[in-house]
Order: structure tokens, then C-alpha cells, then sequence
């Protein structure tokens, strides 16, 4: 395992070196969040574009590494942030577990489940922590909600839909023509942006066990979905329904609804936009009640400027950084991560599922054949 420097800037826990891999849009994100936080800093990056990690490099006061292994090989590096396109993340993450860096590695973990299953048995093999950004689990209105299901608030779950309606323009996938791409970027709109709110739905919902969906390929030159929308029935027996897209203009904000026997929670960029209890209302009439909506009771968390609807750039670094100081935590602590390599797993299962299940225009059930 990597050394440490003694002492973060609180003078307590040890100070985690950052080596950023893949220095695009997102890999300047997590440069950041090394600087922002106190017990870490930003150490080095590499890019197969060695022009991209010397500007990474110049911008964040970092040093620019010209290959994997020489990044891998700095003892001052002890966790490494893996930004490489979708279909790039086991083969880095790997190489890196088995350098004995611990793991922060972008959404989706990987687009296969083989390749999935790899990158968890090397970290587990070489006892580092990882974690795979799924940074919506930290909005505040989803830490609420998730407090409340806890509790039981919700009663008996019933229904549970997630809808990540952005838009991206023909010059987004142009820029990297892997994000429209089945090779490198597994799929489109569902495995790129839909799964922040997938993720959320198994979060709160739990498993899924089976899916039929359809895809289509509505407004883009690419060869990979940019609408997609699934019906699932989840294994608890409640029902719902996945929709992502990149192409709905201007792009809306991602939104999770989970309704229970006890009540509803709307979620709407990381805030409570609707929070209805049965247990909390007088008599109820047989049509039900009326909602109320934005800023009504419950409503908390961030505001609106976090979304990345219709610019990914412009997704604030607060829950990156909440996701990264929970690792970080995790590995002073020697205990699991919030987000698990089992979790990032889990949520590819289920895109993958959504696929399998719009190829064959048939029902598809899981857990899948690995
Ligand atoms: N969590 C979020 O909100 C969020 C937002 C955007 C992107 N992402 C994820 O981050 C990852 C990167 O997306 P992006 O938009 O930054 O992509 P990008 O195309 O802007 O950047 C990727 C970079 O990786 C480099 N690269 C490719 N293969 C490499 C390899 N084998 N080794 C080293 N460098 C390599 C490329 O040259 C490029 O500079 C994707 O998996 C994407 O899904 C997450």
C-alpha cells in the first residue's frame, strides 16, 4: 500500500494523495474536490492525450504523469480517481487495485458485467476500498428520503419512477465520439445519465426483478439510445418505471417519485418537491387530497443549480465531494464505503437488463447470466 503523509489539514487523519485518471470534463471535477477537501490533495494526472493531463495538471497544481504506470508508481498517490470513458474503468481501476490504490471509479463501473465482476475481485484481492460515483445519493432531499423509508414513513412500497429527461446537443457527442458509442460507452442515455436516478430507484426500492422496455434513437447521428423507457416490477412486487433521454429540449430535471401505502416523496434535483403522508393529513376523502407542490412541507436540499439537464459542466462538485470524503473515511476507518463496487454492479445489471429487454422487444428478468 501507497505511504501517507501524517496529518490532513485538521492535523488528525492522514492526508490522501489523489492521481486523476482521464482527464476530460469529470476528471477536472474530481482535481477539484481533492483541492476542496481537507484531508486530501491533488497529486497527478495522466490522459492517453498527454496534452489533456499537463492542462489538468497546470490548472489544479498538480503533476502531469505520461503514462498509467508512472502514475501507479508514485508512493504520494494513494487513491486514484478512474475518469476514462464507460467501457475504460476496469482496466484502469484493476491496474490501479493491484498498485494498492484505493478507488474512486466513475459511473457506470464498467458496461459488462464480466468486466464489472473483475474490478471487485482485484480491489477485494488487494484490499483497497472502492466506491463508484453515483454522487445523487448525497442530495439532501435524497438522504431524507431515504431516512424516512428507513423509518417506515412510507409504508408498503407501491410504485417507484425515475425520469432523467436532459438534452444534449449533436457538438456533446462529437467533442468524444465514445459517449455514443456501444464500444467504449455501452449504450447512450441510460448508462450515461439515466443511471444517477436508476441507481437512486434500487436504492429506495430495492432490486428489480424483472423489466420491458423500448429504446430508440430519436434526434442524434450516434448508434446507441438517446430515449429509452422501461416498466419494472420490482422484486418486493411494487412496480414503476425507468425513462432517460437526451434529447428532450431544454432538458428537465431528473426526477424520483416512490409512493408507499403510507404516502409519496417527489424528488426533483436533489430536493423534496412533494412530501405527502397519509399519517400526516386530517380525514381523507375517497378521490384522495390535493399535493402540494415545491417548497411545501419537507421540502429541503440543494436548489436547482445543481442539475446537469442540459449542461453536464454545470452539476455543482458538493456531492462529488461528499461521495469522496465518505471513501476517504472509509479507508481511515477501515470499513465499507456508502457506495460499494457491488452497488455500481448492481445498477449496470439493470441497464443491462433494460437493453437485453429492448433488443428482444421481449421481457427480460434478474438477476442476468453474468
Ligand atoms: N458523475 C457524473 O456526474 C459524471 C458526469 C460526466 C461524466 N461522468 C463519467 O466520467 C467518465 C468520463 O466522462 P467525461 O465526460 O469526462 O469524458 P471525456 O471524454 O471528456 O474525458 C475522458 C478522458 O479520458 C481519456 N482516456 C481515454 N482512455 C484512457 C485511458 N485508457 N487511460 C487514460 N486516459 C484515457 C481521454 O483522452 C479523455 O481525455 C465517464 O465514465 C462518464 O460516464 C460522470
Amino acid at each position: 500500500m501507497s505511504s501517507l503523509t501524517r496529518g490532513g489539514a485538521d492535523g488528525r487523519g492522514p492526508l490522501h494523495g489523489f492521481g486523476v485518471v482521464g482527464c476530460g470534463v469529470i476528471g477536472a471535477r474530481h482535481a477539484q474536490v481533492a483541492k476542496t477537501l481537507p484531508n486530501a490533495h491533488f497529486v497527478a494526472a495522466t490522459d492517453i492525450a498527454a496534452e489533456r493531463a499537463k492542462q489538468l495538471a497546470t490548472d489544479y497544481g498538480g503533476e502531469a504523469e505520461p503514462d498509467l504506470d508512472s502514475l501507479l508508481a508514485r508512493e504520494d498517490v494513494d487513491v486514484v480517481a478512474v475518469c476514462t470513458p464507460n467501457g475504460a474503468h476496469s482496466e484502469v481501476g484493476v491496474r490501479a487495485a493491484r498498485a494498492g490504490k484505493h478507488l474512486v471509479v466513475e459511473k457506470p463501473i464498467d458496461i459488462t458485467l464480466a468486466a464489472a465482476d473483475r474490478l471487485i475481485d482485484a480491489a477485494q484481492v488487494a484490499g483497497v476500498k472502492m466506491t463508484v460515483i453515483s454522487q445523487h445519493r448525497f442530495d439532501a432531499g435524497l438522504v431524507e428520503l431515504h431516512r424516512m423509508l428507513d423509518a417506515g414513513q412510507l409504508g408498503r412500497l407501491v410504485m417507484g419512477d425515475s425520469r432523467v429527461k436532459w438534452y444534449r446537443t449533436d457538438a456533446y457527442f462529437g467533442a468524444a465520439p465514445w459517449r455514443g458509442s456501444w464500444a467504449l460507452g455501452g449504450g447512450g442515455a441510460l448508462i450515461s445519465q439515466g443511471i444517477h436516478y436508476a441507481d437512486l430507484l434500487l436504492w429506495c426500492m430495492g432490486p428489480v426483478a424483472e423489466v420491458m422496455a423500448t429504446c430508440a434513437t430519436a434526434a442524434h447521428d450516434i448508434e446507441v439510445e438517446d430515449v429509452e423507457v422501461a416498466v419494472l416490477r420490482f422484486a418486493s412486487g411494487a412496480i414503476g418505471s425507468l425513462e432517460s433521454a437526451t434529447a428532450v429540449f431544454p432538458g428537465f430535471r431528473e426526477r424520483l417519485e416512490v409512493s408507499g401505502t403510507g404516502g409519496t416523496v417527489v424528488v426533483e434535483d436533489g430536493r423534496i418537491v412533494v412530501r405527502e403522508l397519509l399519517a400526516e393529513h386530517g380525514e381523507v376523502g375517497p378521490y384522495g387530497s390535493r399535493v402540494t407542490e415545491a417548497g411545501g412541507a419537507g421540502a429541503s436540499g440543494a436548489s436547482g443549480a445543481s442539475s446537469g439537464a442540459a449542461d453536464p459542466a454545470a452539476i455543482t462538485n458538493d456531492a462529488h465531494a461528499a461521495q469522496v470524503a465518505d471513501l476517504l473515511a472509509a479507508i481511515d476507518e477501515d470499513r465499507e464505503p456508502a457506495v460499494t463496487g457491488a452497488d455500481g454492479r448492481s445498477v449496470l445489471e439493470l441497464v443491462l437488463a433494460v437493453y437485453e429487454s429492448a433488443r428482444r422487444n421481449a421481457p427480460v428478468t434478474l438477476p442476468l447470466r453474468s
